[in-house]
C-alpha cells in the first residue's frame, strides 16, 4: 500500500480549473519531490490532502484511509510545513515544540523527549533565544521539528527552501533526509536541483496537470533531452555541418548540439568529420538534467 494516493483530483476556483485530473502516489518512506512553477498548483493540492479544500472530482488516499473535506481523521497520520509558517514568536523553541505537543494532547514526558531528540535533529539544541530572533532558515528547520512532533506517517512541506540561501537549503534537505527514517516525505518547490539532490521520485506539475512522473530513471528513457555538443575550429565547418546533419542547432559561431532522439549518433557524425577532415576543439556527450527534462515536458 502507497502511503498517499491522489487519483483524478480535480479542483476549481469559481469558473477557474487549477488542477485537471490530477494522479499521483507517493510509496512509503520514499522522499518525493512535487515540482512546479508558481500558480502550477502544488499548495491547493497539499490543502486538497489535508481536507482543507473540497476536490470538484476525484479521491484521496492517506495511509490506506480516504480523505473527507472538512474532516480531520487522516491528519493523524500528516505532519505540515506550510510555505509560510507562523510562530508563537515570544517561545523559545523548546517552549514552542512543548506547547504544540500540550494542545495535540501529547503525554508531557514523551512530548519532552521527542523535543529533545527533535531540536536535535534540526540542529536548535542548543538555541535558547527566542524565536522572534531567528533566522528565515532557523524558522523553518523549527517547522519541519514540528511537523514531525507527533511522529506522523507522511511528512508535507510546501516549499521548504525556496527563500534559503545555498546553505541553508542544504540544511533543510540534510533534515528531510534525515527524517526519511521516521517517515515519508513530500515536498513541493521550484529549485530542481534540490529535487535532484535528495528524490528518488518526483512529479512534475504544470498548469494543473501532471505532466510526467517516476523516477530519474524511468524519465530518461522517455526524454530526448541530452545529445551530444560540439565545438568546431572553423566557421565554415559549422555550416558544413548542418548541411550534412540538419538536425544540429548551432550555438555561438563555433558550436553545434545534437538532442538525443534526433535520428544521428554520435559515431556517425564523428566518422564522417574524419572523413572530411573537419577539426574540432570538444565534443562530448550531454547528460540530462532535471532542468533540462522540466523544460523538456513544459515544452520550452
Ligand atoms: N482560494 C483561492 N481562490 C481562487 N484562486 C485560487 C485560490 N487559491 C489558489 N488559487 C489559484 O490557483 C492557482 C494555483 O495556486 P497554488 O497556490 O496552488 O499554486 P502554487 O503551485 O502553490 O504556486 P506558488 O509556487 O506560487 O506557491 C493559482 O492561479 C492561484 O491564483
Ligand atoms: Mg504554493
Amino acid at each position: 500500500m502507497d502511503m498517499l494516493e491522489i487519483s483524478h483530483i480535480s479542483k476549481s476556483f469559481g469558473d477557474r480549473e487549477v488542477l485537471r485530473d490530477v494522479n499521483l502516489t507517493v510509496p512509503k518512506h520514499a522522499i518525493y519531490g512535487f515540482v512546479g512553477q508558481n500558480g502550477a498548483g502544488k499548495t491547493t493540492t497539499m490543502k486538497l490532502i489535508l481536507g482543507l479544500l473540497p476536490a470538484n472530482q476525484g479521491e484521496i488516499w492517506v495511509n490506506g484511509e480516504k480523505v473527507s473535506f472538512g474532516q480531520n481523521r487522516t491528519n493523524q497520520y500528516i505532519g505540515y510545513l506550510p510555505d509560510v509558517p507562523e510562530f508563537y514568536t515570544f517561545m523559545t523553541p523548546a517552549e514552542y515544540l512543548d506547547f504544540c505537543g500540550a494542545i495535540t494532547g501529547m503525554e508531557p514526558h514523551d512530548c519532552r523527549k521527542r523535543t529533545k531528540e527533535l531540536l536535535s535533529l534540526v540542529g536548535l539544541s542548543q538555541e535558547k533565544h527566542r524565536i522572534k530572533g531567528f533566522s528565515r532558515g532557523m524558522k523553518q528547520r523549527l517547522g519541519i521539528a514540528q511537523a514531525l512532533l507527533n511522529r506522523p506517517k507522511l511528512l508535507i512541506c510546501d516549499e521548504p527552501t525556496s527563500a534559503l540561501d545555498p546553505v541553508g537549503r542544504k540544511e533543510i534537505l540534510d533534515i528531510l533526509t534525515a527524517a526519511r527514517e521516521q517517515t515519508t516525505v513530500l515536498f513541493s518547490t521550484h529549485i530542481l536541483s534540490d529535487v535532484e539532490r535528495i528524490c528518488e521520485k518526483f512529479a512534475f506539475l504544470h498548469e494543473g496537470k501532471i505532466l510526467c512522473q517516476g523516477s530519474m530513471e524511468e524519465m530518461k528513457k522517455n526524454c530526448k533531452g541530452a545529445g551530444f555538443q560540439m565545438e568546431l575550429e572553423h566557421k565554415k565547418d559549422v555550416k558544413k555541418l548542418l548541411q550534412r546533419f540538419p538536425e544540429g542547432i548551432q550555438q555561438g559561431k563555433y558550436g553545434v548540439a545534437y538532442q538525443q532522439g534526433t535520428k544521428c549518433q554520435i559515431e556517425e557524425v564523428l566518422l564522417w568529420m574524419l572523413r572530411e577532415q573537419i577539426s574540432f576543439h570538444s565534443i562530448e556527450k550531454c547528460s540530462i538534467t532535471l532542468e533540462s527534462l522540466f523544460l523538456e515536458v513544459v515544452g520550452k
